[in-house]
């Protein structure tokens, strides 16, 4: 008999960038019994995801649905269905995400502008105003939660400079969504993507998107035809809508949509609110165990994330040795830094389920032991 490998994985307490640990109910959700994918009764099951994520993005957008694919399948379907060649783009840079933007608006053939800050640094929003009286941009683009730093973007403060030009503003949400507000609409955001694997607590696979109707008529006027059928809004919005009739497009992920519908039900039941302040207790009450290990936290107070916490590597400490000191002996996961912040900081997770207070001790057990 070949030996299965799945019988020896060990549970290991997700405390890194993502993934995050994800609840009994949403594992139970994945083994429930596969439907096909224009049965009525998933019908019903997608109508309610719908509305759960209009519900999570503070949006009444009809175009809100979760692409098959992880988060980065979110941020090319933004950019591939609103992007034409030579289009102007300005894209706000102070991470990995920020990066990546560029990188597939590039390749798309857009005209891209970049304003860079300082990794660990929030968007300076006088930059953004002097930038945008330069040319008539069609898009700004901007990360809420860069992932890679710990730093919460001032989007609300952005989107009061765009608000009444032409300009669409795309934002990425994968690390915010469930752990902090999102407001799509008041906001104004025309174009927004998400993950599955942080703060929703359900494994990486899906990638929730809403566009506003005026991005949609965007996407409806095209001159040419969006160059990815895959990620093609306006075909996967046939499969999406639509009282009876659904045309396919490609076979929905079916299991993960349950795993998604009961991540975002326990959200719901939790209350929102109860999830943001859960969320922010916990990041208190780490950042607390960490000071009094003496680490401090690299991003100032004010942008601080509270499900991604970024921790000064002291100096003379081992980075690796620590997080696999962690992993082998503990059984936690935690980030190291990427790009120019490699070796310089670890990055502490407490997105959806992981954060919670046990968590957080057990954390400061191992890290305490782990720096010894
Ligand atoms: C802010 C942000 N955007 C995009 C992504 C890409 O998501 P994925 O790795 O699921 O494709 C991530 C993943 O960590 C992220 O943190």
């Amino acid at each position: 008999m070949m030996k299965n490998l799945l019988d020896d994985i060990e549970e290991i307490l997700l405390m890194g960038p993502g993934p995050s640990c994800v609840p009994p109910e949403v594992y139970n959700a994945l083994s429930c019994k596969t439907l096909g994918h224009l049965d009525p009764y998933f019908i019903k099951i997608m109508n309610e995801i719908q509305e759960l994520l209009q519900k999570i993005f503070n949006t009444k957008n009809k175009l809100t649905l979760p692409i098959s694919g992880t988060g980065s399948s979110g941020m090319e379907t933004c950019l591939v269905n609103l992007i034409e060649s030579q289009d102007p783009v300005l894209i706000l840079i102070n991470g990995v995400f920020g990066v990546r933007m560029v990188e597939v608006a590039t390749r798309l053939g857009a005209q891209v502008d970049k304003i860079e800050f300082e990794w660990g640094k929030p968007i300076d929003i006088e930059k953004v105003k002097t930038k945008l009286e330069e040319k008539p941009y069609k898009i700004l683009a901007a990360v809420h939660a860069e992932t890679s730093t710990g730093v919460r973007n001032p989007i609300g403060e952005i989107a009061k400079i765009i608000k009444g030009t032409d300009i669409l503003f795309l934002i990425d949400t994968v690390t915010s969504l469930g752990g902090i507000e999102v407001k799509i609409d008041e906001w104004g955001v025309d174009a927004v993507y998400s993950g599955t694997q942080k703060c929703l607590s359900v494994p990486p696979g899906l990638a929730p998107v809403s566009f506003s109707d005026r991005a949609f008529s965007v996407i409806s006027t095209r001159k040419s035809k969006v160059p990815n059928w895959y990620l093609d809004m306006s075909l996967i919005g046939q499969y999406w809508s639509g009282e009876r009739k659904r045309v396919y497009h490609h076979t929905a992920p079916i299991n993960m949509l349950y795993a998604l519908y009961q991540g975002l039900l326990l959200i719901v039941e939790e209350g929102f609110d109860n999830v943001f302040k859960r969320h922010m207790e916990n990041h208190l009450k780490l950042k607390e165990g960490l000071e009094g290990l003496g680490l401090n936290m690299y991003v100032e107070e004010p942008y601080r994330l509270p499900m991604l916490n970024a921790v000064t590597i002291p100096e003379g400490i081992d980075d690796v040795k620590v997080r696999s000191t962690l992993l082998n002996d503990f059984k936690i996961e935690i980030g190291g830094g990427l790009g120019p912040l490699a070796g310089k900081i670890w990055r502490i997770g407490l997105m959806g389920h992981t954060a919670r207070p046990e968590n957080v001790d057990r954390l400061l057990e191992g890290l305490e032991k782990a720096l010894k």
